[in-house]
């Protein structure tokens, strides 16, 4: 273990642990985690984690979260130094999953006279996860706690960031809003503050469109919460960097994005069980592959859904999917419940997809998806069997399902509109020629391609060109900042095969590559063998436009291999379509 000054920690295994103070008798107590597992949905990015608890000391004394049951021993040493356990009156839960609540028993143990404070679900879930009743105290929103000294803490309620259970806390005399998962992000670095907004930026949208994203109308309901506050000073986040210099920037991101999602014109429901199995993260999954196509999302967990809500939900929706439900144990009755409501409540016109959760006690999925199908609905996506625990390659199959439910949904409507649209406008944009190329990209387990054609060179020093890639394309999910690809160029008259190829509806993590000749690039992604040149690249920053990204990448190796022969040329009709 190497000691890195006072208050910072760092050992071999790259956790580490900060304290800083962050206001007026504020404490922030990090749990650095440089690691964390890449087969989580939500850790594309790769860039690790924090776990971020606080200590707020009026009169009385507040913890706010405490930390993953990995960092218990460096996160206990630190609590102890921090403060006599003894004088810790109340233990904040924003909302009860283990990657925040990992601690809690731990922290009772130390600190037996605590109230635990929370919402009404949070400590219900509580009691279930530690497996005793807890001394607590239920708050709802705009409920306040007078810690003394002026630390008066106000609570709002937060539904669905991320769990159904989860509240903030806005402390009136340093105007810091604590808000867990929300706002946050899975960027790990020393630093506490948010100083560098643009390293932050694609770990703060990629987030966003995990775990947000697919509540966009919660969000929007709790931001509504936020502006009746008197300011904000600080967002103190569960996850990554607090925000304290970007504040508003950051804030009025997450209000568009959200904003936009809300104004889909089709929605799906996506039904999961919060903690059984690998529910929550699968659905998480599914839910981002719809969110791409444009189709906003709304998750509910089965575990406290009301009948009354279901049934609405199910009316309301174009689409849903479903985990199935555990066959026994506490969460069976209430996940059946809504099962049955949404089996009475679900119409022939409607689109649907299953898929298990791996909890070991998966009721079957067969009799589920026939009911279904015996209603005249039609399925979304192939069930999604899942046999082993998540790895990459599930997320990016459960991913893909979600997006073809979501083109599902959307097709008739894209395609009227492509029809619809065929004005001197649009011929005129239709004259804008490009070139043809297959994109090529392999990421951990993953591999993707994609025929693209919206390319072009971007910059002499570095040698860089943009490609602009559809929101639901997969490919999308393996061009983040950092990530590596190959742009191949196909050859005038020699592209039809390769075109054909790259064109087809892949099924949901399907190989790619199946029967076509290539070799390994340096940085590790497929070049096509037939190509006419290629190039390899690292992607620098994206740019959002409207149904685009538009990717920049640097080029750092390419070869021509046949000199004399010229690229493919793409010529369209109107500038709607590719
Ligand atoms: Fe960071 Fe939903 O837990």
């Amino acid at each position: 273990m190497v000691a890195l000054g006072d208050r910072n920690v760092r050992t071999e295994n790259r956790l580490t642990t900060q304290t800083l103070d962050i206001g007026d008798n504020t404490t922030v107590i990090r749990s650095l985690d440089w690691d964390r597992d890449r087969f989580d949905i939500e850790f594309g990015l790769q860039n690790g984690t924090t776990y971020n608890s606080y200590l707020v000391r009026g009169d009385k004394v507040a913890l706010i979260d405490t930390s993953h049951e990995k960092f218990r021993d460096l996160y206990l040493k630190l609590l102890r130094k921090e403060i006599d356990a003894a004088q810790i009156d109340y233990l904040i839960i924003s909302h009860t999953e283990p990657d925040h609540s990992g601690l809690v028993k731990d922290v009772l143990a130390l600190a037996p006279q605590a109230v635990v404070v929370g919402a009404k679900i949070a400590i219900s879930f509580l009691e279930e996860f530690v497996n005793e009743s807890v001394n607590s105290k239920i708050v709802k929103n705009g409920d306040q706690i007078d810690l003394g000294q002026g630390h008066v803490l106000e609570f709002l309620n937060a539904p669905n960031l991320h769990w159904p259970d989860t509240i903030f806390t806005y402390d009136h005399k340093t105007k810091i809003l604590y808000t867990c998962d929300a706002f946050g992000s899975h960027f790990c670095t020393d630093e506490t503050f948010d100083e560098d907004l643009e390293a932050l930026s694609p770990d703060f949208r990629f987030y966003y469109e995990c775990l947000m994203g697919p509540n966009a109308r919660s969000v929007l309901s709790a931001m509504k919460r936020m502006d009746a506050l008197a300011g904000i000073n600080t967002i103190a986040t569960g996850h990554g960097p607090l925000l304290r210099h970007n504040v508003e920037e950051l804030t009025e991101r997450y209000r568009q994005w959200s904003s936009e999602k809300a104004k889909a014109e089709q929605t799906a429901a996506v039904f999961y069980l919060s903690d059984y199995g690998y529910s929550d993260r699968l659905s998480q999954a599914i839910a981002r592959g719809i969110s791409k196509t444009g189709v906003a999302v709304e998750m509910m967990d089965l575990k406290v859904a009301d009948v009354q809500e279901v049934q609405e939900l199910i009316n309301d929706v174009s689409a849903f999917v479903i985990t199935t439900p555990p066959a026994a144990g506490p969460y069976a009755t209430p996940a059946q419940a809504a099962i049955s409501t949404i089996l009475a409540a679900a119409k022939s016109k409607q689109i649907f997809g299953v898929f298990e959760s791996y909890g070991g006690n998966d009721q079957p999925i067969d009799p589920l998806l026939s009911r279904f199908k015996d209603l005249g609905l039609t399925e979304g996506f192939g069930a999604l069997r899942i046999k082993d625990i998540p790895c990459e390659t599930i997320y990016q199959e459960c991913e893909e399902s979600g997006t073809d439910l979501g083109q599902k949904l959307t097709l008739k409507e894209n395609l009227k509109k492509i029809k619809a649209i065929d004005g001197d406008l649009e011929k005129a944009l239709g004259r804008l020629s490009s070139g043809l190329y297959i994109i090529t990209a392999h990421k951990g387990d993953l591999n993707g391609a994609m025929l693209a054609s919206w390319v072009t060179q971007a910059s002499f020093e570095p040698l860089g060109f943009t490609v602009a890639v559809a929101k639901d394309r997969a490919i999308e999910s393996l061009m983040h900042v950092g990530d590596m690809f190959v742009l191949n160029v196909l050859e005038a008259d020699n592209y039809a095969s390769l075109m054909t190829h790259f064109l087809k509806r892949f099924p949901p993590g399907a190989d790619r590559f199946a029967g076509v000749k290539t070799r390994q690039a340096e940085n590790g992604s497929p070049i096509l063998a037939d190509a006419l040149a290629y190039m390899e690249c690292k992607v620098v920053s994206r740019m959002e436009c409207s149904d685009h990204w538009l990717v920049y990448s640097e080029v750092t190796v390419g070869k021509v291999s046949k000199p004399d022969s010229l690229t493919a040329v793409h010529h369209r009709q109107v500038g709607t379509y590719y």
